[in-house]
C-alpha cells in the first residue's frame, strides 16, 4: 500500500489529539497527517507540521485519507463524524466513550457494512489495554465479572480526601486547579463516565448492549464528611466502583461509591490511576492497573489503534451467547448512610449503628427508582463490598438489627 493511502485525518486537537500527534512526531510519521480539524480557528496553538482546518468533511471526503482519528468532545457531533467516515469506507479510531456507549450496536452495523474498521481502546480506562484483552484473550473463556475503578478524576478526588483529610468540595476544587477534573466535572462525579466504560466492556465480555439510562448509577457528589469519618474509623476507603457480573444467564450492573477494605486490590489504586479486574471461569481473577486518562497515556493507545495490524478488527464473539443473557435488577446489595432510616420503605434488613446511621439491604431495582431523588435531595449512599459488610458486622454485632418483612 502506498504511503499516500495511509494518510490520517485527525479531528480534534485537544488533550488526547495532541498526545496522539506527539507519537506521530516521535515516530517521524507526522507527514502522514497533513491536516488537523479543530473547531476554533482563533485559538493559540503550538506549531505543528500540519494545516489546521475547521471542516471535518474535508478529511472524511479526502480519498487519500485511510484512517480517521476522531478525538472531539461532543458525543453527537462525534457520532455524525464516525458514521460518515465508516460509510466512506475509512478506518476509524475514537476515544469518545459517551458516543460509543450510546450507539455501539448501530456502530457495529455500520462497521459490518463498511470497508473500514472501528477501534476505540482509548475510550475505556486510558492506557489500560482492556478491550483488546477481552476481545483477543477472553473470547474462549466465560467471563463472570468485571469490576474496577474506571474514572481517574473521581479517583484523584477520593484519594485526596483520604490522604489530606479534606472534604469532597475542597478535594474537587484542588483536582480542578491541577487539571485532574474538568471545569464542569458532572460526567465524572455523577458516575456517567464510568458507566459508559462499563457498558462498552459489557458488550465485549457478555455480548449485551445496555442503555445507560437503565443502569444503577450513583456518583460521588453527595459524599458527606460523616461518610468519610465512618470510613476512617473503620479502616475503609471509598472508591467509585463500576461492576458487571453474571450468573445463570443473568447480568447485574452498577456504578456506586463503595466502602472497600484494606485487603482489596483497589485499596491502593490511587490518584488518576484506574484498575480493571476480570474474573473468568478458566483463569479466575486478573487485574490491570494503569493511568486512566491524560494526553500521553491515552495518545499512546490511540496510536496503537491507528497502527493495529491491517486485518485486525474487534470480533464481538460474545454477542451470540449474549442473546441468552438477561439484564436483571432484582438483586440485593448492602448500602451505608448516615440517614439510612429515610430509606425505610425500601429496606429488607437494617443494622442501626446510631440514631439514623446504619447500613441496610436494598434492591438494585429500588435504588434505580430513587437515584434521581437521592441526587436532588443530596442524600448519600455508599455500597459495601462483601468483605466490608463482614468487617462491619463483626464490629456492630450488638447493634440494633431489624428484619423488615
Ligand atoms: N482527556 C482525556 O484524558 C481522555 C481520556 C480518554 C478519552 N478521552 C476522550 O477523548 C475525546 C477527546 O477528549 P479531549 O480531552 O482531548 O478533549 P478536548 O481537550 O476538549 O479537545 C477537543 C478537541 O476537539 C475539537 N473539536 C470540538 N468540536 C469539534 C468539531 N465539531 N469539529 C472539529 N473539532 C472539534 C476542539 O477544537 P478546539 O481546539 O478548536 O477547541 C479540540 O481541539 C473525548 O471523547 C474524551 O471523552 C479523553
Amino acid at each position: 500500500m502506498s504511503t499516500l493511502n495511509k494518510n490520517i485525518g485527525l479531528i480534534g486537537f485537544g488533550v488526547v489529539g495532541q498526545g496522539f500527534y506527539s507519537y506521530l512526531e516521535e515516530n517521524k510519521e507526522e507527514k502522514l497527517l497533513p491536516k488537523i480539524v479543530i473547531k476554533n480557528n482563533n485559538k493559540e496553538r503550538d506549531e505543528v507540521k500540519a494545516k489546521f482546518i475547521t471542516e471535518a468533511d474535508e478529511v472524511i471526503n479526502d480519498k487519500s485519507v485511510e484512517t480517521v482519528v476522531e478525538l472531539i468532545s461532543d458525543d453527537k457531533e462525534a457520532f455524525d463524524i464516525v458514521t460518515k467516515a465508516l460509510k466512506a469506507g475509512k478506518n476509524v479510531v475514537s476515544a469518545n466513550k459517551k458516543m460509543i456507549a450510546n450507539n455501539l450496536e448501530k456502530l457495529l452495523e455500520l462497521e459490518n457494512k463498511s470497508k473500514g474498521r472501528f477501534l476505540y481502546e482509548g475510550a475505556v480506562c486510558g492506557s489500560i489495554p482492556i478491550i483488546r484483552t477481552l476481545n483477543d484473550y477472553y473470547s474462549l473463556d466465560t467471563v463472570t465479572q468485571i469490576q474496577g475503578i474506571f474514572n481517574g478524576s473521581t479517583n484523584y478526588i477520593l484519594t485526596q480526601i483520604f490522604k489530606d483529610n479534606v472534604s469532597y468540595q475542597e478535594s474537587l476544587a484542588k483536582a480542578q486547579k491541577l487539571g485532574f477534573a474538568e471545569a464542569d466535572p458532572t460526567s465524572d462525579v455523577s458516575g456517567s463516565d464510568a458507566l459508559y466504560k462499563l457498558l462498552i466492556l459489557t458488550t465485549h465480555a457478555f455480548g449485551k448492549f445496555i442503555s445507560p439510562s437503565k443502569v444503577l448509577k450513583i456518583g460521588i457528589q453527595n459524599i458527606t464528611d460523616s461518610d468519610i469519618a465512618f470510613a476512617r474509623e473503620n479502616n475503609l476507603k471509598i472508591k467509585l466502583i463500576a461492576s458487571v457480573k453474571s450468573n445463570n444467564n443473568k447480568l447485574w450492573l452498577s456504578v456506586l461509591p463503595t466502602f472497600i477494605t484494606n485487603d482489596s486490590v483497589f485499596y491502593n489504586v490511587d490518584n488518576e490511576f484506574n484498575a480493571v479486574e476480570v474474573v473468568s471461569e478458566s483463569i479466575g481473577k486478573q487485574t490491570l492497573i494503569g493511568k486512566g486518562a491524560g494526553s500521553l497515556p491515552t495518545g499512546q493507545v490511540i496510536y496503537s489503534d491507528y497502527k493495529a495490524p491491517e486485518n485486525y478488527k474487534y470480533k464481538y464473539d460474545k454477542i451470540l451467547s449474549g442473546k441468552r443473557i438477561k439484564y436483571e435488577t432484582q438483586e440485593f446489595i448492602w448500602v451505608y448512610s448516615d440517614k439510612i432510616t429515610q430509606f425505610e420503605k425500601y429496606i429488607e434488613e437494617v443494622v442501626i449503628i446510631n440514631k439514623s446511621e446504619g447500613y441496610a439491604k436494598v434492591s438494585i431495582a429500588d435504588l434505580i427508582k430513587i437515584q434521581e431523588e437521592l441526587l436532588d435531595e443530596k442524600l448519600s449512599l455508599i455500597a459495601l463490598t462483601d468483605e466490608a459488610l463482614k468487617q462491619l458486622n463483626k464490629k456492630y454485632e450488638f447493634a440494633y438489627a431489624l428484619q423488615y418483612a
